[in-house]
């Protein structure tokens, strides 16, 4: 295989390490199966079909590869979920929903190389026995939708798609689904119920494990664009390989998307907790705007809890227990979980000292009181709570209470919820109230005639208990 060469001004930092992101900004690349032969793809596919797809499957536990899309659960391991009695239909999803704030890395894979997510996709369909596949992609993509239909049929012409593929026993077709929009569809069983044609109201888990009642009630591995690329790189290289690259438990490479108060955002393709976030923030993005001070980050999508600079964390256990602050977090999933938050979808949210916390919670919050799908009273009801309280305190009316309510509306809607949404929208409000205090104070103490446009306070007075 060619050394890529980058468009100018595009170039990987030194710190990466592309494999996923190979062919982005390539020079001279182009989205079609004859870049992507000429390059040495669909090998992967010939190898996998040689071998049995129990072999693949361990390959891919062996790999200790961790989905990308959020969770971080092994994918092998999520694959032999399936039961292996089962006598129905298998199916396997490809989420293109990618609509965590933040986060902007798969759209980058179906556009530039969607040939290597189709790869993935046969591959992974070949190891759980899926004969059909679905690639459900968020109605704002549509562009990407158009480029993997096109990709979709050269693959076909090919036969590395259809029937007998490559001269073999196995058949597979991929169709493309596009979303309406809806943040909701990215949770999988949302998605699923919206595959089938209904209004995405995710299910609940247990009994409702994809891999066991999925869509239409037959086992479904549902994966994000991400998590099946690395298929294709764990065949070619093998698992025990694979496992080599990243650090033992958080294998592999991902890419991480970095917004915010930095002076070179964008995505960085690295080894999985070789890269702390310092490292992230000072060196591949060229720091902070200049005369700034980091205030915080959110490292995994919006929904992770946030950091605050100067914070301390224990990490690890016995004698490699040690104490460390937000710069020398390696960003793995088990160290972002030890200190609290999560490494999530990848998007790291970088915010310095010009920011005021109680206008980004209120951004985050309306987002989610928008995003809810209704179907529980606590998310419905208290992802809306919580806007209106944040958008009266940036609106100058704030009163002293508006803290305690905030934390209060959050720690009855995590835990008390179908999906994991409850979580995504209580989160970011528990933690930003907790850790930045003062910036929430500004706006409640600030005076007190806010208390007329109080709901609470109204109630209060009118002697409603709520
Ligand atoms: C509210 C919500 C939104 C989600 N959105 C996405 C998404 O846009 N893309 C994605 O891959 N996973 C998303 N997930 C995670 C999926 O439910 C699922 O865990 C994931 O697609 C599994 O793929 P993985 O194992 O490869 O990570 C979301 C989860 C929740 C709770
Ligand atoms: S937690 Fe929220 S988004 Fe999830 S099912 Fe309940 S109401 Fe819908």
């Amino acid at each position: 295989m060619a050394v890529p060469k980058y468009i100018k001004g595009k170039e990987p930092h030194k710190s990466e390490y592309r494999m996923i992101f190979r062919n982005v900004d390539r020079r001279g690349w182009d989205a079609s199966i004859k870049s992507y032969i000429a390059d040495g793809g669909y090998k992967d596919l010939k190898k996998a079909l040689k071998m049995k797809s129990q072999e693949v499957t361990d390959e891919v536990k062996t790999s200790g590869l961790r989905g990308r899309g959020g969770a971080g659960f092994p994918t092998g391991v999520k694959w032999g979920f399936i039961p292996p009695d089962n006598k129905k239909p298998v199916y396997l999803i490809c989420n293109s929903d990618e609509s965590e704030p933040g986060t902007f890395k798969d759209r980058y894979i179906v556009h530039q190389d969607p040939h290597q997510l189709i790869e993935g996709m046969l591959i992974s369909c070949y190891a759980v026995g899926a004969k059909v596949a679905y690639i459900y992609i968020r109605e704002e993509f549509s562009e990407g939708a158009k480029i993997l239909e096109n990709a979709i049929e050269e693959a076909r012409k090919k036969n590395f798609l259809g029937k007998k593929i490559l001269g073999g026993k196995f058949n597979c077709e991929i169709f493309i689904h596009r979303g309406a929009g809806a943040y909701i569809c990215g949770e999988e069983t949302g998605l699923i119920e919206s595959l089938e044609g209904k209004r995405p109201y995710p299910r609940i888990k247990p009994p409702y494990f994809p891999a066991a009642l999925g869509l239409y009630m037959c086992p479904t591995i549902v994966n994000n664009v991400e998590s099946l690329c690395h298929v294709k790189h764990i065949i070619a290289m093998g698992g025990q390989k694979y496992a080599k690259i990243g650090t033992p438990r958080n294998t592999g490479t991902r890419i991480l998307c970095v917004s915010g108060d930095v002076v070179r955002p964008g995505y960085f393709e690295v080894e999985v907790g070789k890269i702390t976030m310092g490292e992230l923030i000072n060196d591949v993005c060229g720091g902070l705007r200049k005369g700034r001070k980091l205030k915080g980050v959110i490292p995994g999508g919006s929904s992770a809890k946030v950091l605050r600079a100067g914070e301390k964390y224990t990490i690890g256990t016995g004698e490699s227990e040690r104490t460390i602050g937000i710069n020398d977090i390696p960003m793995d999933f088990d160290t972002l979980a030890a200190c609290g938050s999560m490494a999530g979808s990848g998007g790291v949210i970088v915010m310095d000292d010009s920011r005021d916390m109680a206008w980004i919670l209120n951004n985050i919050n309306t987002f989610y009181a928008h995003e809810s799908c209704g179907q529980c009273t606590p998310c419905r009801e208290g992802s809306l709570w919580m806007k209106k309280i944040t958008d009266r305190m940036v609106s100058g009316a704030g009163v002293p209470s508006d803290l305690k309510t905030l934390t209060s509306v959050g720690d009855n809607i995590a835990g008390r919820t179908i999906c994991a949404f409850g979580e995504a929208c209580a989160w970011p409000t528990q933690s930003f109230v907790a850790k930045f205090p003062e910036d929430f104070k500004k706006h409640t103490s600030r005076r007190n005639a806010g208390k007329e446009l109080n709901p609470e306070s109204k109630a209060a007075a009118a002697g409603l208990k709520r």
